[in-house]
């Protein structure tokens, strides 16, 4: 009943169903500060440049952070990120997508633009992230990342605290951000996955995706942050093999680490996902009836009814994204 709701916002002629502009503004001017610096590993990112932004100990009004990832590579993140950012955005809720593969983003050919300015140049200081977020014609909007560029890698101290801000920012402006990440435990990505309020584990039925699944939550439970954590099961070939799978990493999670998962959904395999010539529309888009793109569209339901409701929500001192980006600086 509730995708009934969501589909027809999908495929209705007004089906961006936009906040009222008052409430936007309501967010304008809230900004999240910066945490205390903390030794490990990534102080080192941090540890030289204590400067004008120290931690303030007022609650800040935030929408909620989903990043979204997987361990290993390939196994649907970038698709699920931006149908779901599209899903949401045309169910009313103003999304930004950001393209958090460090070096290797593609979120900006899966919805259709051709960025002029990127995520390097909000983390560079060249650019506030509201410059370079693009609205894309699908309905979200986009900071894009960048490919091929091995900086994007290796992020500097002040490199990373500007990224921490510039997600600060959009959450006091949209309804819901999404953070598209990329493959791997890089202390960067792994910093981004602690910042998120919520991380969607996007797995498939095959030993490698779960085994590398299970090591990103054993590796968040492991460093203390209290993101939850949920599941999609991807590229799913028989009736009932996304249900058994997502037993199979919870039954793993509960026994080892302690850790309650969600079960978002599964995804058919289809050879339609594949996008196959530039600028071609998202699945949710172009075939929106079609029962892979309702599988999108259920998991968004979902997700709106078990992490919802989006929108700006109180957050606890120091609890804002900048600021539990670099609190997590002392065990990642
Ligand atoms: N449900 C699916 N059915 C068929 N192909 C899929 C499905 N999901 C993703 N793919 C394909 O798998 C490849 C990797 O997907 P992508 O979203 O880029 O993964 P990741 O971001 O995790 O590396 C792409 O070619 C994509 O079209
Ligand atoms: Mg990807």
């Amino acid at each position: 009943m509730k995708r009934a709701s969501i589909y027809e916002r999908m495929t209705s002629a007004g089906a961006d169903a936009r906040r009222p502009s008052s409430q936007q503004d309501d967010r304008a001017s809230r900004r999240s500060g910066l945490g205390p610096r903390g030794q490990g590993l990534f102080e080192r990112l941090f540890g030289t440049s204590r400067t004008n932004s120290q931690p303030t100990a007022d609650a800040r009004s935030e929408a909620p952070v989903f990043a979204i990832a997987s361990g290993k590579g390939g196994t649907g993140k970038s698709f699920v990120s931006t149908s779901l950012a599209v899903a949401l955005h045309r169910a009313g809720h103003r999304t930004t997508l950001v393209d958090c593969d460090f070096g290797l983003a593609c979120d900006h050919l899966l919805l259709g633009v051709k960025p002029g300015t990127h995520l390097q140049h909000v983390v560079q200081g060249r650019l506030p992230v509201t410059d370079v977020r693009i609205e894309t014609a699908h309905g979200p909007g986009l900071v894009p990342g960048v490919t091929g560029v091995r900086q994007m890698t290796q992020l500097q101290d002040h490199e990373m605290r500007q990224f921490g801000e510039a997600l600060g920012q959009l959450a006091a402006v949209d309804d819901c951000v999404l953070l598209d990440t990329g493959a791997g435990l890089s202390p960067q990505t792994v910093l981004t996955l602690c910042a998120a309020d919520h991380v969607i584990l996007v797995t498939q039925p095959e030993i490698a995706a779960l085994t590398d699944a299970y090591a990103v939550l054993k590796t968040l439970s492991q460093v203390g942050t209290e993101v939850s954590l949920s599941v999609i099961v991807n590229r799913v070939t028989e009736d009932g093999h996304g249900e058994a799978t997502f037993d199979k990493l919870q039954d793993v999670a509960s026994r080892n680490t302690g850790v309650e998962l969600t079960f978002l959904g599964s995804i058919p395999d289809d050879p339609l996902v594949t996008q196959r010539r530039l600028g071609q529309a998202p699945l949710v888009v172009s075939h929106p009836e079609h029962p892979t793109a309702v599988s999108v569209l259920d998991i968004a339901d979902r997700l709106v009814e078990c992490f919802g409701p989006l929108g700006p929500r109180a957050r606890a001192p120091r609890q804002d994204v900048a600021q539990r980006l670099l609190a997590h600086q002392r065990v990642v």
